[in-house]
């Protein structure tokens, strides 16, 4: 055969290798039961649940707690509809889930956290596991009872194997996002004094903003969260104390007292934001912002000024965090909302950057204070490395029933521009972290195409 034609099998072969390699890896989900005696209960009263992947190696005693997301319900109404799907009931909820990005098990794609033990806890109260309301209504049979989860699962957690963390971070997107600032120090009080703890918020940032209308829509269905589940006395006692606990519920009001190290991974223009805070349906009821909402080339220029506006009060609500080297933050100028999760914009050759560094780089720094990173993009569209979303995945469709195969699924990471990343040092460490008959397929074509 000429050399052509083996160069082009081989590149087959690398092919069905990359395939093999990055086919999302499945952690199965345990329930909480024994949560059940304690009343810490999904809304329907079904036990709590979590997907555990165990660490290893030099991760054996470092630990990633990463909470979902997928909105609140503010009201009986809502609350009762998410009894039906798995965000209101662990029986509806997929046996196991993929796990990429931070959450990944392989080197190549998550260098820092891969061997960690990393757990993903479902989310079913609908409250960012701040309710607890003891008493249940006969008719309704609601169980608002979110903090009593955080705190059964820490238990739990804690006799797996966490008391003995040596490394420790509580992450999360979205409603999952808030949570981690929600119960940010909380987390680092649980865990053993010596030990390094830090929090991560992706796009957990929401802001009291009004919206096009002028109204203050945001604050006032905050508002009714925390009256629904009974939140107010699991909300950080450093807001509280001066605050109502309806603004408790904003990180802007509170991550100036939160004393452990957080870190927000967060887009200017969050796509969750821009449809929810800024143009709701209440605010919108003819529709002039739907296109603009599910994708932001079809946003006219008047919507792009109410978006730029959007932007400089995100900005100025992050003021409050101060630029100490333990708050960190990479605020990219995307159309997006939740980069952690998914390989594309955790950590890919196309993923986005902020000062030439993709978020998982500037997380692993800053949490191993090799450098602080404290970064924000200039103003839409400057930035060539978004990944601007086009439409959601179903998690950011609360009050939609979708079945999910898995939440954070790794399918963009078989997409063929993978293969950009494939300069001789990352290729050598794909290599190094394949064994078998794989490893030594891969080390020959390396040989033969580098
Ligand atoms: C519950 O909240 C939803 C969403 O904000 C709203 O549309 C609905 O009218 C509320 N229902 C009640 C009974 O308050
Ligand atoms: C924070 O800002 C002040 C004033 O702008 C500056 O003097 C200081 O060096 C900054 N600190 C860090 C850690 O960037
Ligand atoms: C929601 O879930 C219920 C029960 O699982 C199912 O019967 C119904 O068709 C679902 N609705 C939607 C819109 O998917």
């Amino acid at each position: 055969m000429e050399s052509a034609r083996i160069r082009q099998l081989l590149n087959l072969l690398v092919w069905a290798l990359l395939l093999l390699k990055t086919e999302a890896s499945y952690v199965p989900i345990t329930y909480v039961r024994n949560a059940v005696a304690k009343g810490a209960v999904c809304l329907d009263g079904s036990p709590p649940a979590y997907h555990f992947d165990k660490g290893y190696g030099t991760g054996i005693n470092s630990w990633l707690v990463a909470f979902e997301g997928g909105g609140w319900c503010n009201n009986v109404t809502t609350c009762l509809s998410r009894k039906t799907y798995r965000l209101g009931s662990s029986t509806k909820m997929a046996k196991q889930i993929g796990f990429s990005g931070i959450l990944s098990n392989r080197r190549l794609f998550n260098p820092d956290f891969y061997n960690w033990n990393r757990i993903k806890v479902r989310y079913c109260d609908g409250s960012s596991f701040t309710g607890d309301v003891a008493a249940v209504n006969p008719e309704t049979k609601l169980y608002y009872r979110g903090a009593r989860i955080f705190a059964a699962v820490m238990e739990d957690l804690l006799a797996k194997g966490m008391k003995n963390a040596q490394n420790a971070i509580i992450s999360g997107c979205s409603a999952g996002g808030l949570t981690s600032v929600l119960h940010c120090d909380r987390f680092r009080a649980v865990l053993p004094t010596g030990a390094r703890v830090k929090c991560l918020s992706d796009a957990g940032y929401f802001i009291n903003a009004k919206d096009v209308m002028g109204e203050q829509h945001i604050e006032q269905y905050f508002s009714q969260v925390v009256a629904t589940h009974g939140s107010a006395t699991n909300l950080p006692q450093s807001c509280t104390s001066r605050l109502s606990p309806k603004l408790c519920f904003f990180p802007q009001y509170l991550v100036s007292h939160i004393t452990t190290p957080i870190f927000f991974v967060n887009a200017a223009y969050d796509s969750w934001q821009i449809k929810n805070i800024l143009a709701p349906g209440v605010a919108d009821p003819q529709g002039h912002w739907h296109s603009c909402k599910l994708d932001i080339n079809n946003c006219s220029p008047d919507q792009l000024d109410l978006m730029q506006g959007f932007r400089t009060e995100f900005l100025r609500a992050l003021t409050v965090l101060g630029n100490s080297s333990s708050k960190g933050m990479f605020i990219d100028s995307c159309y997006t909302h939740c980069q952690t999760e998914m390989q594309e914009t955790w950590l890919r050759s196309d993923s986005p950057m902020l000062a030439k560094t993709t978020i998982a780089k500037a997380v692993a720094d800053w949490f191993y204070e090799r450098r602080p990173f404290h970064q924000i993009d200039c103003p839409y569209p400057c930035n060539p490395t978004c990944h601007n979303r086009l439409v959601d995945p179903p998690q950011d469709h609360p009050e939609k029933n979708v079945t999910t195969k898995g939440t954070t699924s790794d399918a963009s990471a078989r997409k063929p521009d993978f293969l950009k990343l494939a300069n001789k040092a990352q290729w050598i460490e794909l290599v190094s972290t394949e064994r078998g008959i794989g490893g030594l397929l891969l080390t020959l074509v390396i040989l033969v195409i580098l």
